[in-house]
């Protein structure tokens, strides 16, 4: 794997933000887009776009082919058993409330525990914790035991 070469697929880093090139670490939530999925929302939007799942017209059946076609592909990409286990979200915050809110909700009993880290963003914590209070169940907090060796007074340069 050649970082450079992998680099160069994302135009954002041809800009220089002040001057500077841009290092860019919040991946985990809004990544940047490399520049065939640039095009191909581009192509979508142009020349295809319409409601998925919604309308019997032409380019509505033809956008809906191509989401389905889209899960199936990811479906064998992640070796999934079923295309409808294949949730597609805007994000991670609405994908883990939608987590939360339906198997959290239907399954989660009194007494049971949810286990996250002491690093967890707040999108991996609020919709627990909004269940902890609805059915009283307990949130555990792993440690992350390796930070302990960042804190400054440790630090070796
Ligand atoms: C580390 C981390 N995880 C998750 C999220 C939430 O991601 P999303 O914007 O996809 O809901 C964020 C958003 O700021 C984040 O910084």
């Amino acid at each position: 794997m050649n970082i450079d070469t992998i680099k160069k697929e994302f135009p954002i880093f041809d800009e220089k933000i002040q001057n500077n090139d841009l290092v860019y670490l919040d991946s985990a939530n809004s990544s940047q887009k490399p520049k065939v999925v640039i095009d191909r929302i581009n192509e979508f939007y142009t020349k295809q776009f319409s409601n998925v799942g919604r309308s019997v017209h032409y380019l509505a059946v033809a956008a809906t082919n191509l989401y389905e076609n889209t899960r199936t592909s990811v479906q064998r990409y992640i070796n999934a058993k079923d295309k409808n286990e294949i949730v597609f979200t805007k994000g991670a915050t609405e994908a883990l409330n939608l987590v939360a809110n339906t198997l959290g909700q239907n399954y989660l009993q009194e007494g049971d525990e949810i286990l996250i880290t002491e690093l967890e963003h707040h999108s991996n914590y609020v919709p627990w914790h909004f269940l902890r209070k609805s059915k009283n169940i307990k949130i555990n907090f792993a440690e992350i035991k390796i930070l302990r060796l960042l804190t400054l007074d440790q630090a070796t340069v």
